[in-house]
């Protein structure tokens, strides 16, 4: 063994910006080269982690290496000692400055300084188009499906529509900008009983000379529940008021309401038998509903800045014919099985069984989990995802669950290569009103999220009059609607998708703290640095562009923020959390906001430090504005 250094290690070219992932690739060469004489320790050092972190405290550098203390204790050494083996193999190259013994802190940790000229150069490499984010290869590149949306018709778009649309919307842009195929899938609830029960509703009100081409969906969906409500048969009064001998005339109108509701009941049901055989006249008044259902759905989740249009919608129904043939398909190969009369199939490590069909004596019908089992193989086999993740609200844990499992049982996921396309739901939880219980409105309804958006840009209207009282009426409407709208997408995709948070207007759409109006204003003002600069002829061309000279403190840091871009969408597209480029682009525009007070940019000392800091605030509005995108906020030019 010889302790001469390492040769420097090739980097991989996504590596070059990113300098956690460069000092980790140079510190695993050093890892593997520490131990040769030892072969446990070795065998532990080569497929350690590296343990990089920015550091706590910035007087000992900017990042951290904790690698020693684990590997102490196989190689019976104090961890200072491995940590001194290590940095005698290791090469930071020129991207550090030189690790001595010095480095070596406390226990073991090792300490590392960046050098700016370092920082600079890996700055130039984000600063491509891409902004580190390139395409991947043919062979890395997948198709995801992004299940999301999933409103159901005959029902108004409320505020539980709202996470699954835009966290749905959020993660699929993240996945498709580290390159992958992203096909979006909205499996609005468009079938089943209580669909032919407004329907058959509907088909009476017209039979009985009513216009009900007329109709928006606020109509629609008080049909809806009226429609049910006449379905609903009071079977346990009348049992009751017979046995206790109530009332004739209270009996009698039981009687007269039990018997209207079966009524209804029968007529829903051969509604829906005539949906499913495809009558004309049914599927019209379907058709109708759907409509008026699916103009409001998008008409909103444009309005969110998401991208759900028309050609993403497969409803429930688009499976429907091959529920018959897919539990046949499952009972022959032995997958499902019949409890009780109902078709079922038993998912290891679950109590409940997937129910994919009822019994006889229960109607016989197809249920959710069918269709969600049809849905999985129609992605797989049909639109070729490997991967499949579900948006959807955390109540249906269980479903998910039940249906995944059942659905690889099956092979419905089987992937050419023969692993199974990895399914996943990400499972948000409940926004909650003030009093800490599911958001209603005063008198307990579901809040509308027309209302919802309407109260938001008529707020950021005052609050951005308030602090620019200059701008001209049509374009305050216009920034009043998209800091609007980003207060509430932002309030929602920053906080950690599986827990409930509370809805407050207040906190949203204030211009401090972790915020959606915040963070536009931090492009804002970066876009403002640039109006003036062109108004005093500063030139900023494209042609000319200054190098980044990192000198301040604050430069450093933002520098070192701008730097993890890549990794911060890629932890988006990895993990489905939506949160972590939230908490990315605060912390962005922080740093940015610390260097302008800081650092001044059109009144910098000299000419190349002015041209440096335009540079910085050129890519931090390259890099916000995109990070917004991926949110699905639209950043704005003045506020
Ligand atoms: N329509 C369903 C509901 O309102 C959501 C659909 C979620 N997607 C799915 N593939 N099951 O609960």
């Amino acid at each position: 063994m010889t302790d001469q250094p390492s040769s420097p290690s090739s980097v991989r070219a996504e590596d070059d910006f990113d300098p956690v992932s460069a000092l980790s690739s140079r510190f695993r060469v050093a890892l593997s080269r520490a131990f040769s004489d030892l072969p446990d320790a070795h065998a532990a050092a080569q497929g350690a982690d590296p343990l990089i972190s920015p550091s706590r405290n910035r007087q000992f550098g900017d990042f951290q290496s904790n690698a020693a203390m684990p590997l102490a204790k196989v190689a019976g050494m104090p961890p200072r000692e491995v940590a001194k083996r290590i940095i005698r193999h290791l090469d930071l190259g020129d991207l550090a400055e030189p690790i001595t013994e010095a480095s070596i802190a406390g226990p073991g940790f090792i300490n590392i300084t960046l050098r700016a000229s370092a920082l600079s150069r890996l700055l130039g490499v984000l600063d491509a188009p891409d902004l580190g984010l390139p395409p991947l290869p043919a062979d890395q590149r997948r198709t995801v499906v992004v299940d999301l949306c999933g409103v159901n018709l005959a029902k108004q778009m409320h505020v539980g529509h709202l996470r699954s649309i835009i966290i749905g919307d959020c993660v699929a842009r993240a996945i498709e900008r580290v390159g992958h195929r992203v096909v979006r899938q909205n499996h609005v609830g468009d079938w089943g009983l209580p669909i032919a029960m407004v329907t058959d509703k509907l088909m009476r009100m017209r039979a009985g000379g009513e216009d009900i081409d007329r109709l928006d969906l606020d109509a629609i969906e008080k049909i809806y529940k009226a429609a049910q409500a006449d379905c609903a048969a009071d079977e346990r009064g009348l049992a009751a008021a017979r046995r206790w001998w109530s009332h004739p005339k209270a009996m009698a109108e039981l009687e007269t309401q039990v018997s209207g509701a079966r009524e209804a009941l029968a007529s829903a049901k051969a509604t829906l038998v005539k949906l499913q055989s495809g009558d004309e006249a049914t599927r019209r008044v379907w058709q109708r509903i759907a409509d008026t259902t699916m103009r409001e759905c998008l008409s909103v989740c444009a309005r969110l800045g998401a991208d759900v249009r028309a050609e993403h919608s497969a409803g429930e129904s688009s499976y429907a014919d091959e529920l018959e043939t897919l539990v046949k398909d499952l009972l022959d190969r032995g997958v499902a099985e019949i409890d009780d009369g109902a078709v079922v199939v038993r998912v290891v490590g679950i109590e409940e069984p997937c129910i994919v069909r009822k019994s006889e004596a229960g109607g016989g019908g197809f249920l959710y989990a069918t269709t969600d089992m049809a849905a999985i193989r129609r992605r797989v086999r049909g639109l070729g995802a490997s991967r499949v993740v579900y948006c959807v609200d955390a109540r249906q844990g269980l479903h998910f669950k039940q249906v995944f499992g059942a659905a690889i049982r099956a092979g419905y996921a089987d992937l050419p290569s023969g692993e199974h396309a990895s399914l996943e739901h990400a499972a948000f939880g409940t926004i909650l009103g003030q009093d800490g219980r599911p958001f209603k409105t005063r008198s307990g309804e579901n809040v509308k999220l027309t209302s919802l958006l309407n109260e938001a840009a008529a707020r950021a209207g005052e609050a951005v009059a308030a602090k620019n009282p200059d701008l001209a009426p049509g374009e305050a409407a216009v920034i009043a609607e998209t800091v609007g709208v980003a207060a509430i997408k932002y309030a929602d995709l920053s906080s950690d998708r599986i827990k409930d948070y509370v809805f407050s207007f207040d906190r949203m759409l204030s211009f401090e703290g972790n915020t959606g109006p915040y963070l536009l204003y931090a492009v804002v003002r970066i876009r403002s640095i640039f109006r003036k600069a062109a108004e005093r002829g500063i030139d900023d061309s494209a042609s000319d562009r200054a190098s980044f000279g990192i000198a301040a403190p604050e430069e450093k840091d933002l520098a070192l923020a701008l730097l993890r871009y890549p990794a911060s969408v890629r932890a988006v597209a990895d993990h489905l959390e939506p949160h972590r480029l939230c908490q990315y682009l605060y912390d962005l525009a922080s740093a940015f906001s610390a260097f302008v007070t800081n650092c001044p940019v059109l009144q910098a000392p000299d000419d190349a430090t002015r041209r440096s800091r335009l540079e910085l605030c050129r890519l931090t509005d390259r890099v916000m504005s995109d990070g917004l995108t991926l949110l699905g906020i639209r950043p704005l030019d003045r506020m």
